[in-house]
Protein backbone atom coordinates (compact mmCIF):
# COMPACT_ATOMS: atom_id res chain seq x y z
CA UNK A 1 0.00 0.00 0.00
CA UNK A 2 1.26 3.61 -1.00
CA UNK A 3 1.23 6.13 1.93
CA UNK A 4 -1.03 9.04 1.44
CA UNK A 5 1.14 12.02 0.84
CA UNK A 6 0.35 16.00 0.74
CA UNK A 7 2.83 18.50 0.13
CA UNK A 8 2.12 22.08 0.71
CA UNK A 9 4.42 24.19 -2.01
CA UNK A 10 4.54 27.24 -0.83
CA UNK A 11 6.22 29.16 -3.81
CA UNK A 12 7.13 32.50 -2.83
CA UNK A 13 4.43 33.13 -0.07
CA UNK A 14 5.61 34.21 3.55
CA UNK A 15 8.96 35.66 5.56
CA UNK A 16 11.00 33.05 7.25
CA UNK A 17 9.79 34.28 10.33
CA UNK A 18 5.72 33.56 8.84
CA UNK A 19 7.23 30.64 7.78
CA UNK A 20 8.24 29.60 11.03
CA UNK A 21 5.19 30.42 13.18
CA UNK A 22 3.12 28.43 10.88
CA UNK A 23 5.30 25.31 11.55
CA UNK A 24 5.26 25.79 15.26
CA UNK A 25 1.20 26.25 15.03
CA UNK A 26 1.19 23.42 12.79
CA UNK A 27 3.07 21.11 15.17
CA UNK A 28 0.77 21.85 17.92
CA UNK A 29 -2.35 20.27 15.81
CA UNK A 30 -3.06 16.51 16.09
CA UNK A 31 -2.16 15.69 12.41
CA UNK A 32 -3.69 12.24 10.79
CA UNK A 33 -1.72 9.23 11.37
CA UNK A 34 -1.02 7.21 7.98
CA UNK A 35 -0.61 10.70 5.84
CA UNK A 36 2.81 12.11 4.83
CA UNK A 37 2.80 15.80 5.26
CA UNK A 38 5.58 17.84 3.95
CA UNK A 39 5.96 21.94 3.67
CA UNK A 40 8.11 22.93 0.83
CA UNK A 41 9.39 26.27 1.09
CA UNK A 42 11.72 28.96 -0.44
CA UNK A 43 15.56 28.18 0.27
CA UNK A 44 15.99 30.98 2.89
CA UNK A 45 13.24 29.50 5.12
CA UNK A 46 14.77 25.50 5.02
CA UNK A 47 17.27 25.71 7.65
CA UNK A 48 14.69 27.44 10.30
CA UNK A 49 11.72 25.15 8.99
CA UNK A 50 14.48 21.69 9.48
CA UNK A 51 15.37 23.22 12.75
CA UNK A 52 11.54 23.72 14.24
CA UNK A 53 10.18 20.56 13.17
CA UNK A 54 9.26 17.09 13.95
CA UNK A 55 9.07 13.56 12.51
CA UNK A 56 5.54 14.58 11.30
CA UNK A 57 5.82 16.87 8.49
CA UNK A 58 8.77 16.58 6.33
CA UNK A 59 10.64 20.12 5.25
CA UNK A 60 11.27 20.60 1.08
CA UNK A 61 12.77 22.55 -1.47
CA UNK A 62 11.16 24.24 -4.54
CA UNK A 63 14.22 23.76 -6.64
CA UNK A 64 17.51 22.48 -6.12
CA UNK A 65 20.78 22.74 -8.64
CA UNK A 66 22.86 19.63 -10.00
CA UNK A 67 26.32 20.47 -9.48
CA UNK A 68 27.65 20.21 -6.45
CA UNK A 69 29.48 23.85 -6.76
CA UNK A 70 30.46 26.25 -8.90
CA UNK A 71 29.89 29.53 -11.02
CA UNK A 72 25.62 29.55 -10.45
CA UNK A 73 25.10 32.74 -8.88
CA UNK A 74 21.86 32.62 -6.91
CA UNK A 75 21.25 28.55 -7.11
CA UNK A 76 21.16 26.44 -4.54
CA UNK A 77 23.16 23.23 -4.96
CA UNK A 78 21.11 19.83 -4.08
CA UNK A 79 24.51 18.69 -1.91
CA UNK A 80 23.94 21.91 0.54
CA UNK A 81 20.08 20.70 1.03
CA UNK A 82 20.99 17.74 1.60
CA UNK A 83 23.38 18.66 3.95
CA UNK A 84 20.87 21.04 5.83
CA UNK A 85 18.68 17.59 6.63
CA UNK A 86 16.19 18.76 3.71
CA UNK A 87 13.91 15.87 3.17
CA UNK A 88 12.56 16.75 -0.52
CA UNK A 89 12.88 18.76 -3.57
CA UNK A 90 10.23 19.81 -6.24
CA UNK A 91 11.96 19.20 -9.38
CA UNK A 92 10.37 20.92 -12.89
CA UNK A 93 7.12 23.09 -11.42
CA UNK A 94 5.78 24.07 -14.40
CA UNK A 95 6.58 27.77 -13.41
CA UNK A 96 10.25 26.72 -13.05
CA UNK A 97 9.66 25.12 -16.53
CA UNK A 98 8.21 28.48 -17.66
CA UNK A 99 9.80 30.83 -16.45
CA UNK A 100 13.36 29.66 -15.35
CA UNK A 101 14.10 27.25 -18.47
CA UNK A 102 13.63 24.55 -16.81
CA UNK A 103 14.34 21.34 -19.03
CA UNK A 104 13.71 17.80 -19.36
CA UNK A 105 17.24 17.38 -19.64
CA UNK A 106 17.67 19.36 -16.60
CA UNK A 107 14.88 17.92 -14.27
CA UNK A 108 16.85 14.54 -14.90
CA UNK A 109 19.97 15.33 -13.68
CA UNK A 110 18.01 16.97 -10.91
CA UNK A 111 16.58 13.59 -9.80
CA UNK A 112 19.98 11.97 -10.30
CA UNK A 113 21.56 14.15 -8.06
CA UNK A 114 18.63 14.22 -5.28
CA UNK A 115 18.45 10.35 -5.32
CA UNK A 116 22.57 10.34 -4.74
CA UNK A 117 22.26 12.79 -1.86
CA UNK A 118 19.11 11.17 -0.44
CA UNK A 119 16.63 13.87 -0.65
CA UNK A 120 13.00 12.25 -2.17
CA UNK A 121 12.23 14.58 -5.75
CA UNK A 122 8.89 15.21 -6.45
CA UNK A 123 8.87 15.91 -9.92
CA UNK A 124 6.57 17.70 -11.41
CA UNK A 125 4.80 17.08 -15.25
CA UNK A 126 1.77 18.46 -16.76
CA UNK A 127 0.46 19.83 -20.08
CA UNK A 128 -0.60 23.23 -21.20
CA UNK A 129 -4.02 23.89 -22.37
CA UNK A 130 -2.76 24.19 -25.71
CA UNK A 131 -1.70 20.90 -25.63
CA UNK A 132 -4.97 19.77 -23.70
CA UNK A 133 -6.98 20.71 -27.00
CA UNK A 134 -4.45 20.03 -29.65
CA UNK A 135 -4.42 16.19 -27.91
CA UNK A 136 -0.64 16.42 -27.25
CA UNK A 137 -0.83 15.73 -24.07
CA UNK A 138 -0.98 12.03 -23.43
CA UNK A 139 2.85 12.18 -25.89
CA UNK A 140 3.68 15.42 -23.53
CA UNK A 141 3.47 13.55 -20.50
CA UNK A 142 4.75 10.12 -21.24
CA UNK A 143 7.98 12.07 -22.26
CA UNK A 144 8.28 14.33 -18.98
CA UNK A 145 8.60 11.11 -17.70
CA UNK A 146 10.47 9.09 -19.44
CA UNK A 147 13.06 11.71 -19.22
CA UNK A 148 12.90 12.39 -15.68
CA UNK A 149 13.46 8.76 -15.16
CA UNK A 150 15.92 7.85 -17.85
CA UNK A 151 19.50 6.00 -16.05
CA UNK A 152 17.44 5.82 -12.61
CA UNK A 153 18.52 2.85 -10.70
CA UNK A 154 14.87 0.77 -10.44
CA UNK A 155 15.67 0.67 -6.18
CA UNK A 156 15.71 4.30 -6.50
CA UNK A 157 12.78 4.55 -8.82
CA UNK A 158 10.39 3.55 -6.36
CA UNK A 159 11.54 6.62 -3.97
CA UNK A 160 10.84 9.12 -6.16
CA UNK A 161 7.11 10.92 -6.00
CA UNK A 162 5.67 12.23 -9.15
CA UNK A 163 2.97 14.96 -8.95
CA UNK A 164 0.57 15.30 -12.29
CA UNK A 165 0.18 19.09 -12.35
CA UNK A 166 -1.68 20.06 -15.23
CA UNK A 167 -0.73 24.04 -15.99
CA UNK A 168 -4.09 24.91 -17.06
CA UNK A 169 -5.56 24.04 -13.63
CA UNK A 170 -2.52 26.11 -11.40
CA UNK A 171 -3.94 28.84 -9.40
CA UNK A 172 -6.64 29.29 -12.61
CA UNK A 173 -9.56 28.65 -10.66
CA UNK A 174 -10.53 25.93 -13.16
CA UNK A 175 -9.32 22.13 -11.84
CA UNK A 176 -9.12 18.80 -13.57
CA UNK A 177 -11.74 16.11 -12.78
CA UNK A 178 -11.24 13.66 -10.40
CA UNK A 179 -11.61 11.35 -12.85
CA UNK A 180 -9.39 13.12 -15.90
CA UNK A 181 -6.82 13.07 -12.84
CA UNK A 182 -7.13 9.58 -12.32
CA UNK A 183 -6.52 8.75 -16.05
CA UNK A 184 -3.15 10.88 -16.20
CA UNK A 185 -2.05 9.91 -13.07
CA UNK A 186 -2.36 6.08 -14.13
CA UNK A 187 -0.72 7.07 -17.21
CA UNK A 188 1.91 8.36 -15.69
CA UNK A 189 1.81 4.64 -13.78
CA UNK A 190 1.79 3.27 -16.80
CA UNK A 191 4.69 4.95 -18.24
CA UNK A 192 6.63 3.69 -15.39
CA UNK A 193 5.53 0.67 -15.49
CA UNK A 194 6.85 0.09 -18.93
CA UNK A 195 9.90 1.52 -18.54
CA UNK A 196 10.53 -0.48 -14.99
CA UNK A 197 8.25 -2.98 -13.96
CA UNK A 198 5.35 -3.52 -12.49
CA UNK A 199 6.68 -3.66 -8.87
CA UNK A 200 8.22 -0.15 -9.37
CA UNK A 201 4.83 1.55 -10.93
CA UNK A 202 3.23 0.54 -8.02
CA UNK A 203 5.30 1.53 -5.16
CA UNK A 204 5.69 5.06 -6.84
CA UNK A 205 3.79 7.40 -5.48
CA UNK A 206 1.53 10.43 -7.68
CA UNK A 207 -0.02 13.42 -6.47
CA UNK A 208 -2.42 15.12 -8.69
CA UNK A 209 -1.87 19.33 -7.77
CA UNK A 210 -3.82 22.15 -9.34
CA UNK A 211 -6.49 23.85 -7.30
CA UNK A 212 -6.56 21.11 -4.75
CA UNK A 213 -8.13 22.28 -1.58
CA UNK A 214 -10.20 21.14 2.05
CA UNK A 215 -13.68 20.62 -0.40
CA UNK A 216 -12.09 18.41 -2.93
CA UNK A 217 -9.71 16.57 -1.61
CA UNK A 218 -11.34 13.26 -0.71
CA UNK A 219 -12.78 13.31 -4.06
CA UNK A 220 -9.20 13.24 -5.57
CA UNK A 221 -8.11 11.04 -2.86
CA UNK A 222 -11.16 8.36 -3.69
CA UNK A 223 -8.92 7.42 -7.07
CA UNK A 224 -7.07 4.23 -7.51
CA UNK A 225 -4.42 6.36 -9.04
CA UNK A 226 -4.06 9.50 -6.87
CA UNK A 227 -1.90 9.00 -3.90
CA UNK A 228 -1.83 12.36 -2.75
CA UNK A 229 -1.31 16.39 -3.50
CA UNK A 230 0.71 18.90 -4.00
CA UNK A 231 -1.17 21.90 -3.04
CA UNK A 232 -0.16 25.83 -3.54
CA UNK A 233 -3.37 28.24 -2.25
CA UNK A 234 -4.48 26.00 0.00
CA UNK A 235 -1.59 25.12 1.71
CA UNK A 236 -0.82 28.23 3.24
CA UNK A 237 -3.05 28.39 6.36
CA UNK A 238 -2.89 25.99 8.99
CA UNK A 239 -6.09 24.85 9.15
CA UNK A 240 -6.85 24.44 5.55
CA UNK A 241 -3.50 22.37 5.54
CA UNK A 242 -4.78 20.56 8.40
CA UNK A 243 -8.01 20.08 7.06
CA UNK A 244 -6.18 18.88 3.79
CA UNK A 245 -3.99 15.58 6.08
CA UNK A 246 -7.60 15.31 7.49
CA UNK A 247 -9.09 14.57 3.86
CA UNK A 248 -6.83 12.25 2.73
CA UNK A 249 -6.91 10.50 5.97
CA UNK A 250 -10.70 9.92 5.82
CA UNK A 251 -10.70 9.36 2.13
P1 LIG B 1 -2.49 25.52 -6.54
O1 LIG B 1 -0.95 25.25 -6.94
O2 LIG B 1 -2.86 24.48 -5.52
O3 LIG B 1 -2.48 26.90 -5.96
O4 LIG B 1 -3.30 25.41 -7.81
C1 LIG B 1 -0.45 23.95 -7.10
C2 LIG B 1 1.00 23.97 -7.50
O5 LIG B 1 1.42 24.86 -8.27
O6 LIG B 1 1.79 23.11 -7.08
Amino acid sequence: MRTPFIAGNWKMHKTVNEAEAFLKELLTKDLPSGVDAAICAPFIHLDRLVQATNDKVGIGAENGHFEAQGAFTGEVSIDSLSDLGVDYVIIGHSERREMFNETDESVNKKVLKALEKDVVPIVCCGETLEERENETYIEKITTQIEKAFKDVDAEDAKKIVVAYEPIWAIGTGKSATSEDANKMCQLVRETIEKTFNTEISEAVRIQYGGLVKPENIKEYMSEPHIDGALVGGASLEVESFVALLEGAHNA
